[in-house]
Parts: C-alpha cells; sequence; structure tokens
C-alpha cells in the first residue's frame, strides 16, 4: 500500500513528471517497422502523452516530431515527404528530421525566421521489427546488447497491442510469477506440436512435461530476486516431487522491460510503454534461440486477436473479454480463451484506469513488484540522467546482455542448471553472447566498479 500522492510520483509519465523523466532517459519503443509501408510512410504517435509523427525518410531511416507544424498547428500526418523531412501542407514550411525549419515560403524571401525555429525532434532506431525513440535530454545511451536486439532478423518476430490502463500496473503483472498458476490455469493440456507462437504450452526444457500441468499443480512458487546490470532476475521454483524443482528465471528490465521464457526455443522481451498515463501499448519482440521464426504464422496468429491500425484486442472490456461461464467451468480458469494475453489484459484493466494504490495489500509474493517500485523511486530522487541507474551512457560498465529467460527441471541442490541448460542453447545459436562470461570481464576489468 503506498500513500496517494507516491501512487502518482510513479505513475505519471507526462513531461515533467518524475517517472516520466526516468521512462525518457530510455529507448522507448514508438512503433512496429511494419506500421510504416511505402503506402504508410507517416503515422501519428502518441507517446509518453506527447503528440508525435512518425515518418521514414527517403534515405530510409525514420524522423519522430512533434505532431503539430509550430507555425499555426496543422497537422504534420498530412504533411509531405520532401528532402528527407516533412513539408507541411498548410503554408509549406518544411522542417528536416532533426527540427530545423528549412523553408518558409511565404515569408519574404530574405527571411532569416526559419533559423530561430528548432521543432520538437527525437532520434529514432530500428531494431528486428521496431523502431526505437529517445525522448530524452542530452545524448541517448547506446541500445542494449539484449539478445532480442542482438538475434538476426530472422530469428526475432515484433508485435504489440494495446492495454487501456497505466503503464505501471501492466508492467507489474510481468513481475508477479505467482499469478501464472491462477490467471493462465488451464484445466487441460494442449498437445505440445500445437503449442508453436504459444505461451505455457510446451514443457520445461530437457522435459516432457507441460509448464500448463507445473503450473497448475503447484501453485505456491518460491520467488527470490537477484541484483543484476540491467534490472532484476526473479528466480521461481516450484518444488515437483523428489529432488525435482521447476526453475523459472524472468527479469525485470529497467525502466520498463521485462524478459520471460516462451517456451524451450523462444523468449519474449515485452515493453510496456505509456501512450499517456490511461493508456499503454506492450510492445513484445519474440526470440528464437533455434530455427528462424514463423513469421507468417505468428503474425498470423496474432491478427486473429487484434484489429489494426491501433492494435486493439478483438476480446476487450467493451463485450467482457469474451467471458464464457462454461469455459470457465471446463477449460480455463478465466473463461476469456485460450490467449494468456487477454487474461493478463482483464487483469491489469480491472485495477481500473490507474491503480488505486492506497487500497491494495502486497504479501510475500509480490516481492518482484516490491522490488520494482523501490528502484523506480530511486530513480526518481536521481533527478539527472548520470544518477540514474542501468543506463550505460552515465559511463558505469554495465552488462547488458542477456537476459536469461529459461524454464528448467532439475535437482533441488543444482540450483545453477538453468545457467548450464541456457549456455548450451546460447552456443548452438552463432550469435548469443554468453553474458556471463561479460560478467567475468567486467569484474576483471580495472576500474569497473
Ligand atoms: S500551419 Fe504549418 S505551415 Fe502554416
Ligand atoms: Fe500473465
Amino acid at each position: 500500500m503506498i500513500s496517494a500522492k507516491e501512487n502518482r510520483r510513479l505513475t505519471d509519465v507526462t513531461r515533467g513528471a518524475a517517472a516520466g523523466f526516468v521512462l525518457r532517459s530510455y529507448w522507448q519503443p514508438a512503433a512496429l517497422t511494419e506500421e510504416l509501408t511505402p503506402e504508410c510512410p507517416i503515422v501519428p504517435v502518441t507517446l509518453l502523452g506527447e503528440e508525435l509523427v512518425l515518418f521514414r525518410t527517403e534515405d530510409g531511416g525514420y524522423g519522430l516530431l512533434g505532431r503539430h507544424c509550430p507555425h499555426r498547428g496543422a497537422d504534420l500526418c498530412f504533411a509531405r515527404r520532401e528532402n528527407g523531412g516533412l513539408r507541411c501542407t498548410f503554408h509549406g514550411w518544411l522542417f528536416d528530421a532533426e527540427g530545423r525549419c528549412l523553408e518558409q515560403p511565404a515569408e519574404p524571401a530574405d527571411s532569416r525566421f526559419h533559423e530561430k525555429l528548432k521543432h520538437k525532434a527525437y532520434p529514432c532506431q530500428a531494431r528486428n521489427g521496431i523502431v526505437f525513440a529517445y525522448l530524452g535530454d542530452g545524448d541517448p545511451p547506446p541500445l542494449p546488447e539484449h539478445d532480442c536486439l542482438e538475434a538476426p532478423d530472422s530469428h526475432t518476430f515484433a508485435f504489440k497491442g494495446l492495454w487501456e490502463c497505466n503503464w505501471l500496473q501492466a508492467l507489474e503483472v510481468g513481475i508477479d510469477p505467482a499469478h501464472a498458476s491462477f490467471l493462465h490455469r488451464f484445466f487441460e493440456d494442449e498437445n505440445p506440436e500445437d503449442s508453436y507462437g504459444k505461451q505455457f504450452r510446451s514443457g520445461a526444457a530437457g522435459t516432457e512435461v507441460p509448464l500448463t500441468k507445473i503450473l497448475r499443480e503447484y501453485d505456491r512458487p518460491k520467488i527470490s530476486t537477484e541484483d543484476t546490470d540491467y534490472g532484476f532476475r526473479l528466480v521461481t521454483t516450484r518444488e515437483i516431487g523428489d529432488d525435482t524443482v521447476h526453475y523459472r528465471i524472468t527479469n525485470l528490465v529497467f525502466p520498463n522491460a521485462i524478459a520471460i521464457p516462451m517456451s524451450d526455443e523462444m523468449t519474449i522481451t515485452q515493453w510496456h510503454v505509456p501512450i499517456d498515463n490511461r493508456n499503454c501499448y506492450w510492445y513484445s519482440i519474440f526470440t528464437s534461440f533455434g530455427e528462424a521464426v514463423d513469421r507468417e504464422l505468428m503474425r498470423a496468429q496474432r491478427l486473429q486477436e487484434h484489429t489494426l491500425p491501433e492494435y486493439r484486442p478483438l476480446k476487450n472490456k467493451s463485450n467482457n473479454y469474451g467471458f464464457d461461464l462454461d469455459e470457465q467451468r471446463r477449460k480455463t480458469y478465466t473463461g476469456m480463451g485460450m490467449d494468456i494475453n487477454v487474461h493478463d489484459q482483464w487483469a491489469v484493466e480491472s485495477l481500473g484506469p490507474i491503480q488505486d494504490r492506497t487500497q491494495e495489500h502486497l504479501g510475500q509474493s509480490d516481492i518482484g513488484i516490491k522490488r520494482y517500485r523501490r528502484l523506480l523511486k530511486k530513480a526518481i530522487e536521481a533527478e539527472s540522467t548520470e544518477g540514474l541507474p542501468f543506463r550505460p551512457a552515465t559511463g558505469r560498465r554495465l552488462n547488458m546482455r542477456g537476459p536469461v529467460a529459461i524454464d528448467v527441471l532439475g535437482s533441488a541442490s543444482d540450483g545453477e542448471c538453468w545457467k548450464r541448460q541456457d549456455l548450451t542453447r546460447r552456443k548452438h545459436t552463432g550469435w548469443a553472447k554468453d553474458p556471463w562470461q561479460e560478467d567475468r570481464w567486467q569484474k576483471e576489468l580495472p576500474g569497473a566498479d
């Protein structure tokens, strides 16, 4: 339980607000690359409460400008793409991707008024299906070397979905490992061969036991957290027999992402990105440590659940998330179908547009949520980008590799079995870097802190 004032401080991401400063100090997903096509090269983007326009430049890059023209406020989503920038269709002012005003054709020919103008502009870079933007002050940090960003394009698939609630409650469901035994409970296990592209269906690495069975039958996990250079790791264990433990390794990637296992071969890195204080998008990169992903199939699966262009889930509050009482009795815990994204969406939206945390009662199983809020408070109190935790550009050497996200069945006395299992699959990829080697390098390097 926290005070109303503290709740506002942690959830408000508008420009000038404390949490808004923190989120702006890291690269944030602004759009999927698939949203910008030759037929649609300019799209509106609302990010952290700011109305923006994202466009492809003629040289294949991206520009992100304030949506409203600084002359009289016309909508630049209807601009013409010219000279690597946008020309407003109201009076023809031309802006480049850095926000410089290059031309004001209706002004006197010798006017230098345009030189005094600087329109809002943010740097962007695209990686593995997502256009990332940096809305912070100063130079952006480098993109971290996380698996989802290092993997070849062929081994990743990116998608997004709209949730109508504040970003913090959306993130907090991802660092709450206990909920999976209830919210995502299936009363029957699926044939793992039908599980491609679905979460919680295939077994833990090195076993045939379906994860749905483990989650269903062992609902009182032990959860611990460990500090890392990118945030923290959650180690969730379920004792499922004589000396057999299910280890589930998930991660909080500061400030607003999680990295979790999806199947034996795949992981999901998911950012919870504020549109404004009452709406957010989850952006996910699915990363395969095995074969190249079947992107067509994965996209088709998700388009069965979402409508474009908003990526709004078909099941939502307006239709009770497809709730079916008979299904709840016989098939799933929620009665809201087999897609776990819908379960999570119901859970986080049902807390209200901005959860009232003055009324909650956190238990021991909420250790991840408590830890995250302490981190966010620490970051808010840092007040400058130099003082922020987990930001490579601050000069501190940070191990931003991995993170390891995996499900493994192993011995109770072998608490590191998941590291070995992860290293084995990493070696087979040819591209995945060894996060532990980097860790050793960092510790051994003189001057590293
Ligand atoms: S409003 Fe854009 S040029 Fe006048
Ligand atoms: Fe969930």
